[in-house]
C-alpha cells in the first residue's frame, strides 16, 4: 500500500514541464557510455540516461547517437565473471528501460567492439605519465580499493594499472567514432579535457586531422546526494541501502526511502546546498525528474510548506517517472533474446563506423 498523500498540484508541475533544450548542430556524432554496476538508481538515471533520452528525442540533422555499456572499464573494480555477465544485461535493460529507444541510436557494450582496445594502445603510446598523474579519480579509486585512509606510494605501488590508465580507454571510445558532443556528470569532465589533449597531440604528432574535438555536454541535473548522508554522492555500494533509490523499487519502498531521508531541523522549504544539503538533494531530484530549473521547482511545490509534504512530494514524482519502467525493465529482464539482438544489431552499426574510422588511424600511425 501507498501511503504517501498526494498533491493535486504535481500533476500541474508535470503537465508544465519542458524538455530541457539539450540539441547539438547538424552532422554531429553524440557518445557517451556508462559503467555495469547492477541496477540503476536514482543518480544513474538523472546523470546519463535522461539525458540521453532527451538528446534522441529531438535529434538533429545528420547526426548520430551512440551509447553504450563500458564493460571494460568494470573490469577496473570488478573481478567476478558471472556479476559482470548480469550487470552488462542488466545496464542494457535499465537504459531501454529508461526510455532510450534502440531505433534511434546505437546501443551496444564496449567490449563488443574490438577496435576500443586497439585504439586505447595508440592513445596510451600518446599520453604521459604525467597527464594521467593530474587526473583526481584513479587516485580516489585507488585509495578506496586499497582501504587507505591517506593517498600514499603504498597505494600506488599496490593499485590496478586499469584505474590509472582507464582515461585513455575512455579516450579512444570516444575518438574511436570521431565524436563531437559527450554527454557526462561533472565528474568526468576532468577526463574530457584529457582527451581532447590526446586528440591534439594525435592530430599534432601524426600531422592529421583525424580526430575533431569533442565538446563535453554536462548533464543538467547536478550530482545526486545520499538520501541518509547527503555529504557523499548516491551510491549502490553504499552500506546503508536506504540511501538510494533504484528505478526498479515498488512504490513502499520509494516512499520508506524517501520518508528516511537526511533533512534539517529549520523551517519551512529552501533551496540552500551548503547548509540544508538533504532538502537540496530533494529539491535536485524533483527538479531533474521534471526538466525544470530549482527555480521553477520551487514555484511548482510553492503548496508544500514542510518536510514531511516535500517528502510525499517527492516520493510521487519518483514513484510516477519510476513506475512504468520497471514494469518494463522486469520485461526485458526476462527476454534476453531481445536484448541480445539490440545489442547485436548495435555492435554491427557500431563496428562498421569504427572501422571505417580505425582504417584511418591505422594509416596515419603507420600501420596499414
Ligand atoms: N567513465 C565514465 C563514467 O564512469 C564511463 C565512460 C567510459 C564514458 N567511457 C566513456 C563516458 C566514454 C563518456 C564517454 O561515468
Amino acid at each position: 500500500m501507498v501511503t504517501y498523500q498526494r498533491f493535486s498540484c504535481f500533476r500541474r508541475a508535470l503537465s508544465s514541464s519542458v524538455a530541457s533544450d539539450v540539441t547539438v548542430p547538424p552532422n554531429s556524432t553524440v557518445f557517451s557510455l556508462i559503467q555495469p554496476t547492477g541496477r540503476i538508481h536514482l543518480g544513474n538515471y538523472l546523470g546519463a540516461i535522461k539525458n540521453w533520452k532527451t538528446l534522441t528525442n529531438s535529434p538533429s540533422s545528420n547526426s548520430r547517437y551512440i551509447f553504450g555499456v563500458a564493460d571494460l572499464h568494470a573490469l577496473t573494480g570488478l573481478k567476478d565473471a558471472k556479476l559482470l555477465r548480469q550487470y552488462r544485461y542488466e545496464a542494457i535493460a535499465s537504459i531501454m528501460a529508461g526510455g532510450l529507444d534502440p531505433e534511434k541510436c546505437i546501443l551496444y557494450h564496449q567490449s563488443s567492439v574490438k577496435q576500443h582496445t586497439e585504439l586505447a594502445w595508440i592513445l596510451m603510446c600518446q599520453a604521459s605519465i604525467g597527464g594521467l598523474h593530474r587526473m583526481t579519480q584513479w587516485k580516489s579509486k585507488a585509495q578506496s580499493q586499497a582501504g587507505s585512509s591517506v593517498f600514499d606510494d603504498k597505494v600506488v605501488t599496490n593499485s590496478s594499472a586499469g584505474f590509472f590508465t582507464y582515461p585513455v580507454l575512455q579516450a579512444a571510445d570516444i575518438l574511436l567514432y570521431k565524436s563531437t558532443h559527450v554527454p557526462v556528470g561533472e565528474d568526468q569532465t576532468q577526463h574530457l579535457e584529457l582527451c581532447r589533449n590526446l586528440a591534439g597531440s594525435f592530430n599534432h604528432s601524426f600531422k592529421s586531422d583525424v580526430f575533431p574535438m569533442p565538446q563535453t555536454l554536462v548533464t543538467p541535473t547536478k550530482k545526486v546526494l545520499s538520501l541518509r548522508d547527503p555529504s557523499k554522492k548516491m551510491s549502490k555500494s553504499d552500506a546503508d541501502q536506504h540511501s538510494c533509490v533504484y528505478v526498479t523499487d515498488e512504490p513502499d519502498i520509494i516512499a520508506k526511502k524517501i520518508r528516511r531521508a537526511a533533512t534539517d531541523s529549520i523551517q519551512g522549504i529552501s533551496f540552500d546546498p551548503v547548509n540544508r544539503p538533504g532538502v537540496s538533494n530533494l529539491i535536485t531530484v524533483v527538479s531533474g525528474l521534471l526538466n525544470k530549473s530549482i527555480e521553477d521547482t520551487l514555484k511548482a511545490m510553492s503548496s508544500v510548506k514542510d518536510h514531511k509534504q516535500l517528502k510525499d512530494f517527492v516520493t510521487e514524482v519518483i514513484v510516477e517517472e519510476f513506475s512504468e519502467k520497471r514494469r518494463l525493465y522486469d520485461e526485458l529482464m526476462k527476454n534476453r533474446d531481445h536484448l541480445e539482438k539490440v545489442c547485436k544489431n548495435g555492435t554491427n552499426r557500431a563496428n562498421e563506423i569504427a572501422e571505417r574510422n580505425m582504417k584511418e588511424i591505422r594509416r596515419c600511425v603507420g600501420l596499414d
